[in-house]
């Protein structure tokens, strides 16, 4: 019975810790309000980029939303004026796999917008001034190729599991609004956060002759060399 009981209190304290440092985030505390500004976020329609946006629309910016999914940016921009009351929200369409489109895009952004205060790029790349890491974040990207794989039973024993020890959208949104509009890091640039603070970053990422390389090579593969 005795050992019964250990057994169980390790589990609860592995179960615990495990919770604590994968399914737990620091809140980004910044009241900034943003009327004027202009954001704009790539794949802003669901996940975490949707909860960026209804968290800056709430500050009352001016948010684009940048996906190939219509239909659910239309949802999204609906449901953000019921929760936050702001109605200046639209939708871009914007194919990151297609550089031409991404082109397009940038000439359309140019000539309709007048400014752009803040760019949020969720989705495709985290090529922007500061990265992020959200956590581990229970949405479509994770959920979705899982689903594919595991066999249907084994899925839906995962499922809850899964999501009681990873973030929901708007805790995995904190780290992006952070360093979007944290005035700590107005002049805070080329650097990686994690649980709105700043993190440790791969050595990697330090080496110049390494980034170079990475740099020319996604040049060459956008075919821009
Ligand atoms: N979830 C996590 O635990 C986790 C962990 C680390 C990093 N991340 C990163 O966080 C970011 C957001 O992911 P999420 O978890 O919120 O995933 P998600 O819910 O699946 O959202 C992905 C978003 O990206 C858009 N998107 C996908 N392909 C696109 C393309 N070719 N062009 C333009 N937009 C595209 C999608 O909209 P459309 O389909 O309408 O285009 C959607 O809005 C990603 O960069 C992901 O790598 C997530």
């Amino acid at each position: 019975m005795v050992c019964f009981l250990w057994i169980v209190l390790i589990i609860v304290f592995l179960v615990l810790t495990f919770k604590y440092y994968f399914g737990t985030t620091r809140w980004c505390k910044s009241t900034v309000k943003l009327n004027g500004k202009t954001a704009l976020i790539t794949g802003g329609n669901i996940g975490i980029g949707k909860a960026t946006a209804i968290d800056l629309a709430n500050r009352g910016a001016r948010v684009i939303i940048a996906s190939r999914n219509k239909e659910k940016a239309i949802q999204t921009i609906r449901e953000i004026y019921e929760k936050t009351g702001n109605d200046n929200i639209s939708f871009m369409y914007l194919d990151l796999m297609d550089l031409e489109v991404v082109r397009q895009f940038a000439k359309q952004f140019l000539k309709e917008e007048k400014r752009l205060d803040i760019l949020i790029n969720n989705s495709g790349t985290h090529v922007t001034a500061n990265s992020v890491h959200p956590g581990l974040v229970a949405t479509d990207i994770i959920m979705t190729p899982l689903k594919s794989v595991l066999p249907e039973k084994l899925y839906l024993v995962f499922d809850p599991w899964f999501r009681f020890f990873s973030l929901d959208c708007t805790a995995g949104a904190q780290t992006t609004i952070f360093a979007a509009v944290d005035e700590s890091l107005t002049t805070v640039t080329g650097k990686y956060f994690g649980h709105c603070r700043l993190a440790w970053d791969n050595k990697l990422a330090q080496d110049d002759e390494a980034c170079q390389q990475l740099w020319d090579y996604s040049m060459k593969m956008c075919g821009l060399t």
